[in-house]
């Protein structure tokens, strides 16, 4: 006999279309720990996306092919989390979209960079395209460093920003990118041809964290807990339950470039994809998983493909006969539950859904395993799951959080 598992009933909601749940950043004090947390707003985006599968593919094969770009913007993903951050003396404040997934911060996208006293000029142009395909992003214009300011008591002086004069980021009110990935992506993207430390490199090396550590707490949408924190210096132990527990960067390339782990995952006792390299990224919006652990993963659910959404759907009986998904990363068992493997009902709209589908998150990589980049747990995996970026120690972390087990969707 199967339990009947219940779906929370659904809320209505009287504006969908764009829902803007902007909180102001605001940063706790630095501890005695040497770390200071950042509050995130997040914004829920429906405009102009239609295929967030699709755009989150390409954004997952231009990443494994390393097709020459930089980084690939995360502006495509449905969700997208925000800080305000301060330029120059006395700052001006720019909402910049924060992504693990690009390492440059740039502004300009929006609102116009105003020079002051701690402007300098460095005579070099920036230029990033955020992928190859049509619908991708890009920015250019000039490098200057600047101070950066996250809160009072979190500076960051003579950090490199570019400048946009040029950009096609749409829209959301959004200045540019706060890009806190692994420094190796602003390669390419400055005319001097130098990489250019990062906002976390910088905090670093001017002693205002003691280690080169970013913790990341999304909560999922429709908790009552709105939006997500970025802890610098090291995680935010209030919002983890139980330990983080770490595993090396992978070895295997294309994945080690990025925050790259190996895992593996069953569905129940099923396994549908073995041991092997993907990454962890901010950026993406679904999980993604190899072409043939998907297949593997469609007919155990018996899910159907939907042309509209690009994702599987499941009816309300299957989704009551769903297993758990276990994610076994560095010897530990992280399971996204049910519940965690289906889109937000609230937010079907959004993805070009109807009201009362029921569409799964794990989505379509679009190439058989054994490249070297088989997976890539995005967002609905990071808001079941605080994740800890160690660039000192090589390393990520994960750690349930009282969302883990939620059934919020
Ligand atoms: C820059 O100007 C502001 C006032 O606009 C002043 O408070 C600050 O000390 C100046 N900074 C430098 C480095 O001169
Ligand atoms: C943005 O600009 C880049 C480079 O010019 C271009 O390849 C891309 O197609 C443009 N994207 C959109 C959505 O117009
Ligand atoms: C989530 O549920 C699993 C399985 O019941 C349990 O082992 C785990 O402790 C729960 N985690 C939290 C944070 O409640």
């Amino acid at each position: 006999m199967v339990a009947s598992r219940s779906l929370p009933s659904l809320l209505i909601l009287p504006v969908l279309a764009f829902l803007s749940l902007s909180a102001r950043a605001s940063l706790r004090p630095l501890t005695s720990s040497g770390t200071a947390t950042l509050q995130l707003g997040v914004k829920i985006s429906s405009a102009g996306i239609k295929n967030v599968a699709a755009a989150d593919r390409a954004r997952a094969q231009a990443l494994l092919q390393d097709s020459g770009s930089s980084s690939i913007s995360a502006t495509n993903a449905v969700v997208i989390y925000t800080a305000e951050v301060g330029v120059g003396s006395p700052p001006a404040y720019y909402t910049l979209l924060v992504d693990t997934g690009s390492s440059n911060t740039w502004i300009g996208a929006n609102k116009p960079y105003g020079k002051t006293n701690t402007s300098q000029d460095t005579g070099n142009s920036f230029y990033i395209a955020y992928g190859s395909s049509s619908d991708s992003t890009s920015a250019s214009g000039e490098e200057y460093l600047d101070t950066v300011t996250f809160s009072p008591d979190l500076v960051i002086e003579k950090q490199s920003i570019g400048v946009a004069t040029s950009t096609n980021m749409s829209g959301d009110g959004l200045d540019g990118i706060l890009g806190v990935g692994p420094v190796d992506l602003t390669q390419r993207t400055i005319s001097n041809g130098k990489e250019v430390p990062t906002v976390v490199d910088n905090l670093y090396a001017q002693k205002r964290i003691d280690s080169e550590v970013l913790g990341v707490f999304f909560s999922p949408v429709f908790t009552g807990d709105i939006g997500g924190e970025l802890t610098f210096g090291g995680y935010d132990a209030s919002k983890i339950i139980g330990d983080i527990n770490y595993v090396p960067i992978t070895s295997t390339s294309p994945a080690s470039r990025y925050w790259g782990v190996d895992q593996s995952i069953n569905y129940g006792a099923t396994s549908i994809l073995k041991k092997t390299a993907g990454i962890v990224d901010t950026g993406t919006t679904f999980i993604l998983i190899a072409t043939d652990a998907f297949n593997k993963y469609q007919s155990e659910t018996g899910a159907t493909l939907d042309a509209t959404t690009g994702l599987l759907k499941v009816s309300l009986e299957q989704y009551n006969e769903l297993s758990s998904l276990y994610f076994e990363i560095g010897g530990v068992t992280y399971e996204l539950t049910p519940n965690a493997q289906i889109w937000p009902r609230l937010l079907n709209s959004a993805i070009g859904g109807t009201p009362d589908g029921i569409y799964l998150v794990v989505s379509d990589l679009g190439s058989n395993s054994g490249s070297g980049f088989d997976f890539v747990n995005g967002y609905c995996f990071l808001e079941r799951f605080y994740s800890v970026f160690d660039t000192t120690n090589s390393r990520v972390g994960f750690a349930e959080t009282a969302y883990t087990n939620t059934t919020s969707n």
